[in-house]
């Protein structure tokens, strides 16, 4: 398990990501945007995550620009979004992606939702592989250091590592207390994969469980903490998430307690809580096709 702030995971091709990463997801387009990513990046944040579908990479750039931290000492992901499927079109999303975040590349770029038997029983496995063709041009063009996935389970993740020829390096995937998908996370780890959580304190429903209540208060730290450090030590990378500065930067200190075995196995009991309910299967992505940030809905 890593043990400081920005202490680094390791993927598949060398690249290193700063262990704990502040998310965007929902955290609206302009000043609210700008204001927690250049404050994140002030509590100490080098790893900030984003999304084409969550219509805030232009608000990040201006965010990293304005927080006068180099660009080479922050990791920046952003994600592929379902509408720019295929291998011309993924080509133009990076560009896009590359110009709204005003950036020359990315360090990690993610297919946000995989595509799926149930959508498109035909060709739902050459969408994914003529994606992750324009994937890997970019990537070999220098635009992308990394390459993964979001949201992918054993179905869809088997048949694109038999046709890519540059591996996926990183699943992010719903991961907190009350919701693990544990099969999921170690099935990919035993691929080399990373798994990076999405929602680790899940989206805040979990803040107030009376198991992690209990928990925090016997360490002395905040329940939101209890959950970051519950993500790490199943070596899982966490993607908190505050528009608060005091909360960013408690969130990150998680490295002068430990939580027990015990207590570590009694919160992987917790029964499902916080779960949003998206399964690939379920192709969430197809609902929030046209997803925007609820101000502008
Ligand atoms: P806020 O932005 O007002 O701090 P997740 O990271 O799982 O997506 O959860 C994000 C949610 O959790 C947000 O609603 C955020 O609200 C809340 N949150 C983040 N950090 C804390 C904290 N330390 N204490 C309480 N709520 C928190």
């Amino acid at each position: 398990m890593i043990k400081n702030f920005n202490d680094t995971f390791t993927l598949n091709n060398g690249v290193k990501v700063p262990g704990i990463g502040y998310g965007t997801w929902q955290t609206p387009d302009g000043d609210v945007t700008r204001n927690c990513v250049r404050e994140a990046l002030l509590a100490g944040y080098r790893h900030i995550d984003t999304a084409s579908a969550y219509g805030n990479e232009a608000s990040v750039g201006a965010g990293i620009r304005e927080s006068g931290v180099k660009r080479e000492d922050i990791f920046v992901t952003t994600k592929h979004w379902v509408v720019d499927r295929g291998y011309e079109k993924t080509i133009k999303a990076v560009e896009t992606s590359l110009e709204l975040l005003g950036l020359d590349y990315i360090d990690l770029y993610l297919i946000h939702w995989p595509c799926v038997a149930r959508t498109n029983p035909n060709d739902w496995r050459q969408i994914n592989a003529d994606t992750w063709r324009g994937f890997e041009k970019m990537y070999k063009e220098g635009k992308i250091r990394a390459l993964g996935v979001s949201n992918f389970r054993k179905p869809q993740l088997d048949p694109l590592f038999e046709d890519a020829e540059i591996k996926p390096a990183v699943n992010q995937v719903e991961f907190h207390p009350g919701y693990t998908q544990m099969e999921n996370v170690e099935y990919c780890k035993s691929l080399g994969m990373v798994i990076e959580a999405w929602s680790p304190l899940g989206s805040g429903a979990v803040l107030a469980d009376p198991l992690l209540c209990g928990i925090a208060e016997k360490y002395g730290k905040s329940t939101a903490q209890v959950c970051v450090r519950y993500v790490l030590q199943h070596d899982v990378l966490p993607l908190p998430k505050s528009t608060k500065p005091e909360r960013m930067k408690s969130n990150s200190e998680v490295f002068d307690f430990e939580i027990s075995e015990e207590d570590m196995k009694l919160i992987d009991s917790m029964p499902e809580t916080g779960f949003t309910g998206w399964l690939p299967q379920d192709a969430p992505a197809d609902a929030l096709v046209g997803w925007r940030p609820p101000e502008e809905q």
